[in-house]
């Protein structure tokens, strides 16, 4: 949970008259999540933000889904998989259950049209290039490694100024800082890894005063429609709480480090719904004298763990690229492949970036991922590489 902030122009009170310079009121607009029962903003608009001049179906096509059969650790090399369009219809999933859908979208085109979902907050992470994620609450600028919480609800337009990757995570619920984080009143605890000062909220525009026609794609649960409003969604003069997009960039992370490997527990960054998400930034190793850098042998074996390499040398994984998603699934054993723990041993610190998301439901395998499967992945364990 992201701390109060306000911004504009505001009344002393909530709920009451507040008149803009020509004697009208302004619109008040409570947009809240969970019913009246979580997080809430307040936005006052120059006009109503109900102003509804058409809705028609937004025949969005849906991602097919396989069952991940027959069960096995998969690799999927996503920067081959064709880049298209803008920020959203630019979106391709590659895995995906009720809890969470994992999309990658590579795109240079800004969206000429506003969208929401009102599924669930979404977690972008920002792979590549720079740009801006506008709403009414303002503009919020993004850069590579940035993660940019973007709560269910809020209309927004992603600009790229440069051409833009981004790892998208829908989710289906509240994207939160992990409960172990916080202390009881919600303020981050000295050991958190970050600190409310790393979070970057939107800035506030001049509010854009204008009527017309503007189209509004809504992303439902299981129902989508393209609205077209009548007043700028953009004419906010103020708003308050804690309800808003915000940016928190890996360089801002502080890893948790140790004696000995340190589990990814301790390298959580955000958790929703079903999953829980992590990431691993350049930092030093474990400093036992006899300390083994890289990870051992897992078997997780009630979740499946997506991992997404950034950059740097991925020094337990043979084969993976930057753009590579790895799914070590539930089921099935995973660790360092042939000759890692070895090649470790001595080494000091990681320049690796990587993300990674476990889930508490198995995943599904999307089409658009069949198509760059590694078929081989699953044997790469072997001590000399199969052949077919
Ligand atoms: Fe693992």
């Amino acid at each position: 949970m992201p701390s109060y902030r306000a911004a504009g122009a505001l009344p002393p009170k909530r709920h009451i008259q507040f008149r803009r310079p020509d004697g009208g009121l302004y619109a008040e607009e409570l947009l809240s999540t969970q019913g009246f029962e979580s997080l809430y903003s307040l936005l006052y608009h120059l006009r109503p933000p109900t102003a509804t001049l058409d809705v028609r179906a937004w025949n969005r096509a849906r991602p097919q889904f396989a069952p991940n059969e027959p069960l096995r650790n998969r690799h999927f090399r996503t920067q081959r998989i064709a880049a298209q369009g803008d920020a959203i219809e630019g979106r391709i999933a590659v895995l995906g259950n009720a809890d969470v859908t994992i999309a990658v979208a590579e795109f240079e085109y800004p969206m000429s049209y506003f969208y929401r979902n009102v599924r669930g907050d979404e977690l972008l992470f920002v792979h590549r290039g720079s740009g801006y994620l506008e709403s009414p609450l303002g503009r919020l600028d993004y850069r590579a490694h940035d993660y940019l919480i973007v709560p269910v609800g809020i209309t927004y337009r992603i600009v790229p100024v440069e051409r833009t990757r981004m790892l998208v995570y829908e989710t289906s619920g509240p994207v939160q800082i992990p409960r172990k984080y916080r202390n009881e009143f919600g303020q981050l605890a000295e050991h958190a890894p970050y600190y409310e000062r790393d979070f970057r909220p939107p800035v506030l525009q001049s509010p854009v005063d204008d009527v017309g026609a503007f189209e509004v794609r809504v992303a439902g649960k299981e129902r989508n429609a393209i609205y077209t409003v009548a007043n700028h969604p953009y004419d906010v003069v103020g708003w308050d709480c804690y309800c808003y997009p915000y940016a928190f960039n890996l360089d801002e992370f502080a890893p948790i480090t140790g004696k000995l490997h340190q589990p990814p527990p301790a390298h959580a960054t955000f958790e929703s719904p079903g999953a829980a998400f992590c990431a691993f930034v350049p930092r030093l190793f474990d400093y036992h004298p006899l300390a083994i850098p890289v990870p051992y042998n897992h078997s997780s074996v009630d979740c499946d763990e997506v991992l997404y390499y950034v950059s740097g040398n991925f020094m337990s994984r043979r084969g993976v690229e930057e753009g590579s998603i790895t799914l070590h699934t539930a089921g099935a054993p995973h660790g360092p492949q042939p000759g890692a723990v070895e090649q470790s041993l001595g080494k000091t610190s990681t320049d690796e970036i990587a993300v990674m998301v476990d889930t508490f439901k198995p995943l599904h395998i999307a089409q658009a991922a069949s198509g760059v499967e590694d078929d081989e992945y699953y044997r790469s364990w072997l001590e000399v590489p199969a052949t077919t």
